[in-house]
């Protein structure tokens, strides 16, 4: 979503937040913009679209300025255009503003400004900012931006500058992440709404808290609380985990990064199993065995994709280890008024580690006194620093905007976390060798079902011109059928539907017509004949099926127009290849169709608004 790069130092800030604004990139975004400051003249840039077009832009001007920020913009308050791009300025172009997030009040203080003669140019919120700065300023930029901020109502990560402080950038944070690095030997600072996006990795870095504010010169930086406090922060020397690769070979990052999903499970399990005690158990995991033990009820918090791993860790967990979990969707949660108990364990999924529903919801339940475990991919992200403990996925960056390798990677960390629940509990040491078996067999079964990609890129090029389909599964397999279906409606805009199977006559029966595409999910032995009666009454009304079975199913002729049969794999895993099936499926018939499939219309990567 909305990304901040800002740089002054000694070399080129224009250089250096074009190439910031480029790590952000897979975050998704609609427009961009630029602004520095040139002997004590704001210079500014924006334009519509890709980075590139902003580069093509900046080389047409003599853009050589003394600091820059610069920002990716993903449209909430207006539509994408140069116009609505930030940075947003006042009226008379001395201050420049990028900000990430919603001002709530922005009507309200608009229309306080619009009394006193000011005039808006956007249908942005986030303009009202400058305006505002503009406001209270009287040659101190960092009291006029605090002025502003104290009558500003929602959430920011944002960065001021001014043209008569050339060597200055104002930073400031509420429920957004703001990092900065420095460096005082080269004597220059980064200030960034997301840390990967700083090319140096030799960078003393912070992290602003909410309601702080900070002056950011070159090497250096003072931090400030709500109250204008000055606050001694400690800096910190990250590890990052590796770069975001490039695309290789593939044509897409989605279709890479399903291909990498033999090795990211299996470096999801790597050194985490205990075959001897047939148990798991994880590096960076901080709560004790008599912590986990007095577990008595779990609240797993997540949205999305994410959601779809903890709805079958939810089942999982309530199987194996026999403890009420419940999953639930984290911009949901977050309105209600939930019971947590002292022995309630709150799992947080997320693959960004920002998605803001599930940050806001992991606060709510930390203010209630609840212990948060975080399940992570990204480093050093806003819930490895919120969470008491994190599970980290180990599956290298996710650049896709569609889920692919995080998801499978969920699943592989929280089965494992369930092991160790259940080994804890009433799971006996041959159960949980029985289960690592199969949790170590998956490479390899995940590598079969890559092997299959031009039978499943077949089925996907004769169903490509359906507009419509229901992913039906039972127990763990309805999640998955969640999952199959937002992978398919996400990337090829088709609409999909996941349903539990015996709901379908409850009501969804009624748009069965041979328009309708099913994939029946039929990975759970425990549910099979249920679920080959609930494709008979598909067949019935004439819609089409496919079939995604066990390679022994028998009497799947009858029912399904087409079958896929993968390997034999236990219930509990059988999600995984499974899901695996749908990603290639709806990346080829996303490519059939012709969409941006790294880059689908109105998403993004990272979620940072409500
Ligand atoms: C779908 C997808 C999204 C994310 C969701 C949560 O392919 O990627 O549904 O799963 O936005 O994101 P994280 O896991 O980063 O919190």
């Amino acid at each position: 979503m909305c990304g901040i790069f800002g740089y002054v130092g000694p070399r080129s800030p224009a250089a250096i937040c074009l190439a910031g604004l480029k790590n952000l990139e897979y975050r998704g975004y609609d427009s961009s913009g630029i602004a520095g400051i040139q002997e004590g003249k704001l210079l500014w840039c924006k334009a519509s679209g890709k980075i590139h077009s902003l580069e093509q832009a900046l080389e047409k001007k003599l853009f050589e300025v003394e600091l820059a920020i610069a920002h990716t913009r993903w449209a909430t308050h207006g539509k994408p255009s140069e116009h609505n791009a930030h940075p947003h300025f006042d009226a008379d172009h001395k201050i420049a503003v990028v900000h990430n997030g919603i001002i709530e009040n922005h009507l309200a203080l608009k229309e306080m400004l619009r009394k006193e003669g000011v005039s808006f140019y956007s249908e942005t919120d986030s303009e009202v900012i400058a305006k505002l700065i503009s406001h209270f300023y009287k040659g101190d930029l960092l009291a006029a931006t605090q002025k502003a901020l104290s009558l500003m109502r929602g959430f920011w990560g944002m960065a001021v500058i001014h043209k008569d402080h050339p060597g200055k950038i104002i930073a400031a944070a509420r429920e957004n992440p703001i990092a900065i690095g420095m460096n005082l030997q080269r004597m220059e600072a980064f200030v960034s709404s997301d840390v990967h996006a700083f090319h140096e990795r030799d960078l003393d870095i912070l992290f602003l808290r909410n309601d702080e504010i900070a002056i950011v010169t070159p090497g250096h930086v003072q931090v400030f609380d709500h109250a204008s406090l000055p606050i001694e922060k400690t800096t910190e020397r990250l590890l990052f985990d590796e770069e975001r690769g490039s695309k290789e070979t593939y044509s897409h990052y989605m279709l890479k990064e399903i291909h990498e999903q033999p090795q990211t499970i299996q470096k999801a399990f790597h050194n985490r199993l205990i075959p001897d005690f047939g148990t798991a158990e994880f590096e960076n995991l901080t709560l004790s065995s008599a912590d986990l033990l007095s577990v008595k009820r779990i609240i797993i918090l997540a949205c999305g994709t994410s959601w779809h791993a903890g709805l079958i860790a939810a089942s999982l967990l309530e199987d194996k280890a026999r403890i009420p979990t419940v999953a639930e969707i984290a911009s949901e949660f977050r309105y209600k008024n939930p019971i947590i108990s002292e022995d309630t364990l709150v799992i947080a999924i997320s693959q960004s580690g920002e998605t803001l529903d599930t940050i806001a919801a992991v606060r709510e339940v930390k203010a209630k006194g609840a212990k948060v475990l975080g399940i992570c991919n990204v480093r050093h992200s806003t819930l490895t620093r919120e969470a008491d403990s994190t599970l980290f996925l180990r599956a290298g960056p996710e650049i896709s905007v569609c889920s692919t390798k995080a998801f499978t990677s969920q699943l592989t960390t929280l089965s494992l976390f369930t092991l160790l629940m259940a080994r804890l509990r009433h799971m006996s040491k041959e159960e949980g060798q029985a289960f690592i078996q199969e949790v170590e067999a998956l490479p390899n079964i995940v590598e079969s079902i890559l092997q299959r990609k031009e039978t499943i890129k077949a089925l996907a090029q004769k169903y490509a011109h359906y507009e419509c389909f229901f992913f039906l599964g039972r127990h763990y397999m309805f999640p998955a059928s969640l999952e199959g279906a937002l992978k398919l409606k996400e990337i090829s805009y088709i609409n999909a539907q996941g349903y539990p199977a015996g709901e379908m006559k409850h009501g969804p029966n009624a748009l069965i017509d041979p328009s309708l595409v099913v994939i029946g999910m039929c990975g759970n032995l425990r549910t099979l004949d249920k679920m080959l009666s609930n494709l008979m009454e598909v067949k019935a009304r004439l819609g089409k099926i496919i079939a995604l079975a066990p390679h022994d199913t028998e009497g799947l002729e009858e029912i399904a127009d087409d079958i896929l049969l993968l390997p034999s794999i236990c219930d509990e895993l059988a999600s995984i290849p499974y899901s695996i099936v749908c990603q290639l499926f709806a990346y080829y018939i996303a490519l059939e169709r012709g969409t941006d499939i790294d880059q689908p219309r109105n998403l993004a990567k990272s979620v940072t608004v409500e």
